[in-house]
């Protein structure tokens, strides 16, 4: 059993990644009904935070069903992220998450995200107050180092642990990296081979299929997966990793009914949550993955990611369930 706290988190977690702009409440609530184990907000600026500034707030929201589930917050200043974290745990989540990844220019080239991982003294130093100042647990994600250079996974893995951190998750490239070129499991697989590495360790990083879940938890002996990009507009992948683990199998897909009713429920909790516009607008980058492998989808989903108007997208989609219903999708 997999533990942060006294937070029970099964025997092989899935995590949905915290993702800017993407990891909402919304989504978050189509990823709870699929499978996620724990989930991330996306990340939340300290000084935003601080400031009282709506958009920073509007972002601690959380609902009942979503727990447990960690609130993130990133920034480069000690004071600031200390009493971010106090703000945060007002909130009432059940984990108070750390972003030393952000890869970003304006975030990491500013000492925050992935930046601090170049003065691990004051990484360290400002894990410390965090971890002080709250009482829920503190877990940290972060990335294997600055660039190749400077891969000091280990010693970050053991000085977060020494200041109280309960859980780790690493995702398997650089800051330099940004996205390009595959994760490198093996670094991570090392932290947690480490014999003075007690936490929980959880790998991030291209997991897109079950098979590629499988395989990398047995030869990576990761505590649980934490997975992004693949759960776009695809909540399923976490309920269908859970049962290829379980069986072997693999679960049958949803059907385009499925997916549009998925769809649709994500769409107008996001009009209800952001607003009409950014609600439309944020919405688009998840009709690719929602309607993939669908033959001669393209005309859809240009009218899609181009309407306006929320009862005209919802109509699209009404025609898509009707147009589309017979196909069965592998
Ligand atoms: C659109 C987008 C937004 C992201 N925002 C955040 C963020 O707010 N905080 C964070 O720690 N990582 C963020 N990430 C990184 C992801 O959490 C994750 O580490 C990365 O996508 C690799 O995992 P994957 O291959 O499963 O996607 C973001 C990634 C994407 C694609």
């Amino acid at each position: 059993m997999v533990k942060i706290g006294n937070i029970e988190l099964g025997d092989f977690p899935l995590l949905l990644a915290p993702m800017e702009d993407v990891s909402d409440p919304p989504f978050r609530a189509v990823c709870k009904e699929n499978g996620a184990d724990l989930m991330y907000t996306e990340f939340i600026s300290a000084e935003g935070l601080i400031r009282d500034a709506d958009k920073s707030v509007q972002k601690l929201d959380i609902y009942n069903y979503e727990r447990p589930i960690g609130i993130q917050i990133f920034g480069e200043k000690i004071e600031s992220m200390r009493e971010a974290a106090a703000i945060a745990e007002n909130a009432d989540p059940e984990i108070i998450d750390i972003n030393y990844g952000c890869p970003v220019k304006k975030v990491a080239c500013k000492g925050a995200g992935a930046g601090i991982l170049l003065d691990l003294p004051k990484m360290q130093a400002m894990t410390s107050e965090i971890v002080k100042r709250v009482n829920k647990p503190v877990t940290v994600k972060t990335r294997l180092g600055w660039d190749e250079h400077s891969i000091k996974i280990e010693e970050v893995a053991m000085r977060l642990q020494d200041v109280g951190v309960q859980a780790l998750t690493i995702h398997g490239r650089t800051r330099k990296q940004m996205y390009k070129g595959e994760a490198n499991w093996s670094l991570i697989a090392k932290v947690k081979e480490n014999p003075n590495i007690h936490i929980p360790i959880f790998g991030n990083g291209d997991i897109d299929s079950p098979q590629k879940a499988l395989a990398y938890k047995n030869r990576y002996g990761i505590d649980g997966i934490m997975i992004g990009r693949a759960a776009i507009g695809y909540p399923w992948i976490f309920n269908e990793i859970k049962y290829f683990i379980a069986t072997g199998n693999e679960l049958r897909p949803p059907s385009i009914s499925e997916r549009v009713d998925v769809a649709k429920r994500h769409l107008n909790f996001s009009l209800e949550w952001k607003g009409e516009r950014l609600g439309i607008f944020e919405m688009r980058r998840h009709y690719t993955n929602y309607f993939k492998r669908i033959p001669d989808f393209k005309s859809y989903r240009t009218r899609l990611v181009e309407t306006e108007e929320p009862a005209l997208i919802l109509a699209i989609l009404d025609e898509i369930k009707s147009q589309f219903s017979e196909i069965a999708l592998v």
